[in-house]
């Protein structure tokens, strides 16, 4: 009897205290607040470390492995833990885990630059609704995308994750894969804020970059994306920017991001959450990513030592909780495990289509005749880039290859030559490195020819085609030699290629195959027809071959200067293109040495980049302007009339086959721009373009 008594007396006990406690909603958020422990608060403001991102190799038990980061949880109070995915070119996860057959492949999409090469934000924000339903179907609440520093000089590593030279089409571009991606109810997160424009020493460097061209440039194009799609979350980036880590620089993340522009959510860190904790929540950094206990343990002894004030932990932990109340894992959302990757693969192909550049086509080379021989030469046109690597990298189910693509395409591509290229590549695949598989692998160098091979080949080919390839990534910046320069093999290659089969009077069609600008005015005379693929993502194949046959007509146009010579970019005088030294993964660990010898970045040629220099007069040539891009048909402009905040151009197609046409007001600034629909020949449309005026 007693026993009962006891027993009702502890579940009455327990009942009372389940009916007073709280569980979050996005209305009483104050109240959860004020019963949050300070522990609790600190481990809300930082990641749950590097389990998810790791869990593939080491085997960790994690609601999405692969995945970047997690939020930690509060259960007693309903506060689930989050997911972060990277981004940008899809969502990256592991494709297999433990204990199942079953498959979490996502979908490849074209990278940063080609999607700005569309100059279509209506595409972008299809691919980014892509991206963001295959988010919500594998369980990813927030994707750590886009990508969006500017493309200040060609050789910074990650310019293939970014947009362009340009802020408006950068920002607008952005705006539109956010709008994608936040349209399926799963957050979006413009990285890197800001002024990341850089790889080499990364953690450390320290931008130093005048306050002008700041607000015009390397601010502008994250104010055009947060003012026009307010992403629910913002990246802080690895470094410092005139003297202050940007994690911890109140007047960027407070002063400009939030109260100037109106940002209305949460800013993390980039993934080395580790500088002052204190000045970071001061500065407005919310989320200390990927986390570690320590940081928690620390903030806790902040406050209590009265080092840092509770009411600045509370305005962050106030925006954590914000954010959680509107994820898919808050909101009970389950993850189907199953999107649409055919429907998705559409989509990545539509968007390479689109944004592939037509830069010569000598005495209409382009497009080939149904039936056409293809000699094809380049690594890359058997094994193509469809990514860069590093946290960009996707793991995707497949890359549809160029000699796939042309075969699908009803084209017939040498065997010769495809047996030959094939086994050497099986030769000398790089070996799996650690971490590889997650980040992807190197470019295979490419393989020499001799004359004879290239003699046979011409011999049973109607013209040839010559990839070259480029590849990229995080962690490490692009070199002069063999990168931004074409390697002594590749300049053999195409010589001799050209010489035989021009010799033969057969034509030769280069496709770029690279993530960044690449040298192309010493060579680009001596093929008859070049076509920049970008790196055009897992159905890279098939769209360049449509381009090629002519099933599609080119639209694509350049996002960004390709200058005769590296050394007439102005920022070639300050941006560390000779420094060969530590990549991502030791770079900041010999600090001392990395700040001695590039410390900082001076960005002394202010506003004076891409076409904003170019366009001055007395400066040099370019080889391939910004928004240059050919096509398979003409248009004719009327307009542009301006009224209000609006332009208005009408385009007719007064070519001889249906095509999409670019419009870009210039003045001299890129003031707006916007994309036809299809224009069969004849047929007109009347554009009305969102205008800036400042
Ligand atoms: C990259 C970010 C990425 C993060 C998480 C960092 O090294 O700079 O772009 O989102 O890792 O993977």
């Amino acid at each position: 009897m007693k026993k009962i008594i006891l027993l009702s007396a502890l579940m009455l006990t327990s009942l009372s205290s389940v009916a007073q406690s709280v569980t979050l909603r996005p209305d009483n958020i104050d109240e959860v607040l004020s019963q949050l422990t300070l522990k609790e608060k600190a481990s809300l403001v930082v990641g749950a470390g590097y389990k998810s991102m790791l869990a593939g190799t080491f085997g960790f038990k994690v609601p999405v492995p692969g995945a970047a980061g997690m939020t930690r949880a509060v259960p007693r109070l309903g506060i689930p833990s989050i997911i972060l995915s990277d981004g940008p070119a899809g969502v990256r996860i592991e494709p297999k885990r433990k204990r199942t057959d079953q498959t979490f492949y996502c979908t490849g999409f074209p990278i940063g630059s080609l999607l700005s090469s569309t100059w279509n934000p209506q595409l972008v924000e299809k691919v980014g609704g892509a991206i963001g339903e295959e988010a919500l179907a594998y369980g990813v609440d927030v994707m750590l995308a886009p990508g969006m520093n500017l493309q200040r000089n060609p050789l910074c590593g990650r310019n293939f994750e970014y947009y362009s030279e340009d802020p408006l089409l950068s920002g607008r571009i952005a705006a539109a894969y956010v709008r994608g991606i936040q349209a399926q109810g799963v957050g979006a997160c413009v990285k890197h804020f800001a002024v990341n424009n850089q790889e080499t020493n990364r953690f450390w460097n320290d931008a130093r970059v005048d306050k002008e061209t700041l607000k015009t440039l390397y601010l502008k194009n994250f104010e055009y994306a947060v003012r026009e799609a307010q992403p629910w979350t913002v990246m802080a980036s690895y470094n410092r920017l005139n003297g202050i880590h940007t994690q911890e620089d109140k007047w960027l993340l407070t002063e400009v991001l939030r109260d100037d522009w109106g940002f209305e959510g949460l800013v993390m860190t980039d993934w080395t959450g580790r500088r002052n904790t204190a000045a970071q929540i001061e500065a407005g950094c919310d989320l200390m990513e990927p986390g570690v206990k320590s940081q928690i343990r620390e903030l806790v002894r902040k406050v209590r030592r009265g080092e840092l004030s509770e009411a600045a932990l509370d305005v962050c932990v106030r925006r954590v909780l914000e954010l959680v109340v509107k994820t898919p894992t808050f909101k009970g959302h389950k993850p189907t495990n199953a999107p649409d990757l055919k429907a998705h693969a559409d989509i990545a192909r539509e968007a390479a289509e689109e944004g592939i550049v037509l830069l010569e086509n000598r005495a209409e080379t382009l497009p080939l005749a149904a039936g056409t021989r293809i000699a094809l030469f380049g690594n890359g046109s058997y094994a193509l880039l469809a990514g860069g690597t590093g946290s960009g990298h996707v793991h995707r189910p497949y890359v549809v290859n160029l000699d796939e693509g042309l075969t699908h395409e009803g084209f017939a591509v040498s065997r010769d030559l495809s047996t030959r290229y094939k086994d050497y590549m099986a030769e000398n695949r790089p070996r799996k490195k650690f971490l590889s598989g997650m980040l992807g692998s190197p470019a295979i160098p490419e393989m020499p020819l001799s004359r004879e091979v290239v003699t046979a080949a011409a011999g049973q080919a109607d013209c040839a085609v010559v990839t070259i390839s480029r590849q990229a990534g995080e962690g490490g910046d692009r070199h002069l030699e063999d990168d931004f320069l074409l390697s002594e093999t590749e300049k053999q290659m195409l010589a001799d290629v050209c010489e035989v089969f021009h010799g033969q009077g057969k034509k030769v069609v280069v496709v770029l195959n690279v993530g960044g600008v690449v040298e192309t005015a010493s060579w680009k005379q001596l093929p008859d027809a070049i076509v920049l693929a970008w790196q055009p993502g897992q159905e890279g194949g098939d769209a360049l071959a449509s381009i090629l046959s002519g099933r599609v007509c080119p639209s694509g146009r350049l996002p960004v200067t390709f200058p005769v010579d590296y050394f007439d970019l102005p920022s070639s005088a300050h941006f560390p293109y000779d420094y060969v030294g530590r990549g991502s993964m030791t770079a900041g660990r010999d600090k001392e040495k990395d700040v001695e010898n590039v410390g900082f970045t001076d960005y002394a040629e202010g506003l004076d980049v891409g076409y904003r220099y170019f366009q001055k007069s007395g400066t040099p040539e370019v080889s391939y302007p910004f928004g240059y891009g050919l096509s398979y048909t003409t248009f004719q402009h009327s307009g542009p009339v301006v009224a209000g905040n609006a332009v208005t151009v009408s385009v007719k197609n007064t070519g001889s086959v249906a095509g999409k046409e670019v419009v870009m007001i210039m003045t001299p600034l890129l003031r707006a721009f916007g994309k036809t629909r299809l224009l069969q020949p004849g047929e007109s449309v009347t554009l009305v373009l969102p205008i800036v005026t400042e």
